[in-house]
């Protein structure tokens, strides 16, 4: 049987983990400046994390939602403390794009409404309302259309206030990454955030913060939009939760009322993915890791943009991106192979690092030297004979 050939693949096999490491089949090591799509939080095969899952395994390892699942309280408990929301409500899921799914499920339940606006390059997941909010048509197939979703230019202030005077008791929910990953890091201004949060409070419109790339530390605050000062009604969250572990969820308002049957999941909350999920928490803490990712990431954002050669240096965190230009448009391909270090990307001229969040200063030097020697003149020079040999 032949897999679904849904992936652009990379040439590489990879076998093993540990920390901010990773090793293919024939022993190379590389460094991870990737994550495995930012879903990589306190670092690959992290000691704890192993203990905390394999004693979980040793009790049991799945039952469903039907019993008390003293774990899931532990981990709502956990997640509290760490985030701040103490008094928001957790809801366990599998995914990105169930948590969305289930964030715009919610909010129509709440406001009887069917409106929803989305902005431009967003990315929320391929779950039929998740893609129906996400911006590329390529993704979302005819069942999938919606005439209910509003989509406005990504911090266009006018635009979103003229939609919300003229509709906004129409709208259920506004959703958006206070980040945008997919979309080629693109962050979202503080004062559009603050924009939104005020006219969903006049209009009753429930803010959803999509922090699945941009949350849960990766920018040195627990939530991305937490920079801007601005508290959503529901929250997003999947990748880093459960450190690969596949787990997601939705933190909700206290305004937000649960009513029995109104959002259900077999596996989600499952134990095991709890285990893992307490384990990154308790991990995040004790190892200061959202201080890390605040204090490495402006030491990158700052390095990366001393090079003349890249552009557009961008991001918050260890969520970075910049813009490639044509003349180095292997960049991506040379740091893997020559270098070996893994980047992720946006577009072809965008590169994303989304490197786990104990990365180090020293781990940095190595990807900014590395990119050094891809962007320096000399290299251009050489460049630029190979073109005109050509
Ligand atoms: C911001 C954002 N939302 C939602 C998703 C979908 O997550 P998943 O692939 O887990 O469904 C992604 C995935 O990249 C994402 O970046």
């Amino acid at each position: 049987m032949k897999l679904f050939d849904v992936y652009p693949l990379q040439d590489v096999v990879i076998e093993k983990g540990e920390g901010c490491y990773v090793w293919d089949d024939k022993g190379q090591k590389y460094l991870d400046f990737y994550g495995g799509h930012a879903v990589i939080s306190i670092g690959h095969s992290h000691p704890y994390w192993k203990k905390f899952i394999t004693d979980q395994l040793d009790k049991i390892a799945f039952y469903s939602n039907s019993v008390k699942l003293p774990v899931q309280q532990k981990l709502a408990e956990t997640f509290g403390r760490v985030s701040g929301k103490n008094d928001y409500q957790l809801f366990l899921i599998n995914s990105g794009a169930e948590a969305n799914e289930n964030a715009l499920k919610l909010a129509s339940f709440h406001t009887g409404r069917k409106k929803i606006v989305s902005f431009s390059k967003s990315f929320h997941g391929r779950t039929s309302l998740a893609v129906a909010v996400t911006d590329n048509p390529k993704l979302r197939a005819r069942v999938n259309e919606n005439e209910n979703i509003i989509s406005l230019p990504f911090n266009d202030r006018e635009k979103f206030e003229k939609v919300m005077k003229e509709q906004g008791n129409e709208i259920a929910a506004v959703i958006i990454e206070a980040i945008q990953g997919v979309g080629g890091i693109r962050v979202a201004d503080s004062g559009f955030l603050k924009l939104i949060r005020n006219l969903c409070d006049v209009h009753g419109t429930v803010m959803i913060a999509d922090e699945v790339q941009c949350g849960y530390g990766r920018t040195g605050k627990f939530f991305a939009s937490d920079h801007a000062g601005v508290d959503a009604d529901i929250y997003s969250m999947a990748k880093g939760i459960g450190n690969g572990f596949p787990l997601a969820a939705i933190a909700i308002h206290p305004k937000i009322k649960a009513k029995y049957s109104m959002l259900g999941t077999t596996f989600g909350g499952n134990p095991l993915a709890c285990a893992a999920a307490i384990a990154v928490l308790e991990v995040m803490e004790n190892e200061k890791l959202m201080k890390n990712a605040e204090e490495t990431g402006n030491y990158l954002l700052e390095k990366l943009s001393q090079n003349h050669v890249i552009k557009n240096v961008r991001g918050k965190g260890l969520m970075i991106g910049f813009d490639v230009p044509g003349e180095i448009k292997d960049l991506r391909k040379n740091l893997l192979f020559k270098h070996h270090i893994f980047t992720g990307s946006a577009s072809p001229d965008v590169v994303r690092l989304l490197p786990p969040l104990c990365i180090s200063k020293e781990q940095a030097d190595v990807l900014l030297n590395a990119i050094q020697l891809e962007t320096s003149p000399l290299k251009q020079k050489e460049i630029e004979k190979l073109s005109v040999g050509k």
